[in-house]
């Protein structure tokens, strides 16, 4: 149950007292993400009055150790436009350290110890964020343990609302497939209330993201359009420069449709797709997302082959410098199997979307770090340029940039000046850094504050993950059983496999940008 707050406040105000509680806080995640978000949350005074900060992990630190490597860390993010010097003030007295082992009992017991110091210290109150930057191999049972030893359980007051709270953040990827993602939600059910798991999409947490429900609900002048009717297809896409980098021994196994499209994707489908919710609590927005997910049709094994298309980089060149193939990549398996590029034709079977084909594709080695949404509205009856050169007039298009260049435009047909018809294509631009300026977002702020305030509607709950697996079930086995003969199939710096630009061709359509 969320406190009083819409996402919409100018004003927020800091979420009330608590200790956040970073399980492998020693780890990339913690340094990379969630000590800048913090330090951001710091600068803008939205920090809990009353807070501290508890790393647990199996190093052997000391308080002083990790206070010391934290505000490092924090303070050469300097560099990056970050402002440690709020952190500083804030961090004084308020870092904690407690080693342990994920898998034994006895660290919890100490943790317990800890955190029961940290709230007469710090006047935390009992309530504890626990944030899980874990392998998630360690996820059933770091719950598991934190129940074992009491510090899961709520205290509710006489108004049924919690006195105290306890919150578990845990971080993609939600299980494997069906099965894994049913007995890590089986093992979380069994230990703590679903209420108090907060599954984090940091896509979730990106402004352009979550301004596209601002876009189409706050908007009277798309929302009528928004429809079969007038929408001849949308595209989806998730471009990645970067290959795997060092995250072979996680990437080798998962792949791109795992990695990308059950989380990140499905969540940007939904809010492109969803109805308007009747409030934006956090149920009743995750309410409309998951109708959207269960009106998806479930692809039939010989449309696999046909609707969904995998792909795997070679060596080429990205932005001009020369990068090594997926295969040739430090930790990766040489003959590995596992797809770089994926891209899936989807329809949304309801009276919204029926017929409307949704293409989305993601891929690693792309030629440009670009996600957006484009929908591609139908053609204008021509009949009045029937016998000009305007003839083949492109469609219009609504550009839905979520990154890097957030923003959001129009294109559209205009004459060109001169006594014969003829047409050009005009864009229309919002962007979004030109008129409210720009400073340095890990997209992991809004969602750490909405964690301690109780708000969920950015996190995935259990019958979103649930159902994307099912969608994605059909795909994982065809392609399980049917290995890749063509693997690699296509150059970095390309736009994947010729199949996913025929993909669309069969159609009489194109993918916006690029093509191999
Ligand atoms: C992560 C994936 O969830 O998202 C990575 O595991 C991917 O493989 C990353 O690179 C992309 O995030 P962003 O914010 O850079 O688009």
């Amino acid at each position: 149950m969320s406190e009083d707050r819409s996402p919409f406040v100018e004003n927020p105000t800091p979420p009330g007292p608590c200790a956040i509680v970073i399980f492998g806080a020693t780890g990339d995640l913690t340094r990379r993400k969630l000590l800048p978000s913090l330090c951001n949350l710091a600068a803008r005074d939205l920090l809990p009055k009353d807070y501290a900060v508890v790393g647990f992990a199996f190093d052997k630190l000391d308080e002083a150790d990790f206070a010391k490597s934290t505000s490092d860390g924090v303070r050469a993010l300097a560099a990056e436009g970050f402002d440690p010097a709020a952190w500083d003030r804030l961090a004084q007295g308020r870092l904690f350290f407690q080693q342990g082992d994920f898998e034994q009992p006895q660290g919890y017991q100490q943790l317990k110890e800890l955190l029961a110091t940290v709230d007469r210290q710090c006047g935390t109150a009992g309530n504890y964020l626990f944030y899980l930057a874990t392998p998630p191999r360690f996820f059933g049972t770091i719950v598991e343990q934190l129940a074992a030893a009491g510090l899961t359980a709520e205290i509710p007051t006489a108004l049924n609302l919690p006195s105290v709270w306890r919150r578990v953040i845990i971080e993609k990827p939600f299980g494997h497939d069906l099965e894994s993602a049913r007995e890590l939600n089986r093992r979380l059910a069994a230990a703590i209330d679903e209420s108090q798991v907060f599954r984090i999409d940091h896509y979730l947490g990106k402004e352009t993201v979550q301004n596209l429900m601002v876009f189409r609900f706050a908007n009277g002048i798309f929302e009528p359009i928004w429809n079969r009717r007038y929408v001849d297809h949308v595209q989806i896409t998730v471009a990645e420069t970067v290959g795997v980098e060092h995250r072979a021994s996680y990437y080798d196994h998962a792949g791109a449709l795992r990695d990308m499209i059950p989380s990140h994707i499905f969540q940007v489908l939904a809010l492109v797709a969803m109805e308007s919710p009747t409030s934006f609590d956090d149920d009743a927005v995750r309410d409309e997302k998951i109708k959207v997910l269960r009106a998806v049709r479930p692809l039939r094994d010989d449309e696999v082959l046909t609707h969904a298309v995998r792909g795997q980089y070679r060596g080429g060149k990205v932005a001009g410098e020369q990068v090594a193939g997926y295969r040739e990549s430090p930790g990766v398996r040489p003959d590995s199997p596992v797809e770089t590029f994926a891209a899936l034709k989807l329809h949304i079977d309801n009276w919204r979307w029926a017929d409307v084909p949704f293409y989305i594709r993601t891929g690693k080695c792309l030629p440009e770090r670009i996600s957006e949404v484009v929908i591609h509205f139908k053609r204008a009856p021509l009949m009045l340029f029937r016998d000009t050169s305007a003839a083949n007039l492109p469609t219009n298009e609504l550009i839905l940039q979520l990154q890097p260049d957030e923003g959001i435009s129009l294109r559209f047909q205009v004459k060109l000046p001169g006594i014969t018809v003829r047409t050009s294509p005009v864009e229309m631009q919002f962007c979004n850094k030109d008129l409210f300026g720009s400073w340095p977002v890990t997209g992991y702020e809004t969602l750490l504050y909405d964690a301690m305030l109780g708000d969920s509607t950015l996190f995935q709950r259990v019958d979103f993950v649930d159902t994307a697996w099912k969608i994605l079930t059909p795909v994982l086995d065809v392609w399980q059983s049917l290995p890749p003969r063509s693997f690699p199939n296509y150059i970095a710096g390309t736009w994947g496999p010729k199949e996913a630009t025929e993909l669309l061709a069969r159609d009489g359509r194109a993918w916006r940008l690029g093509s191999t």
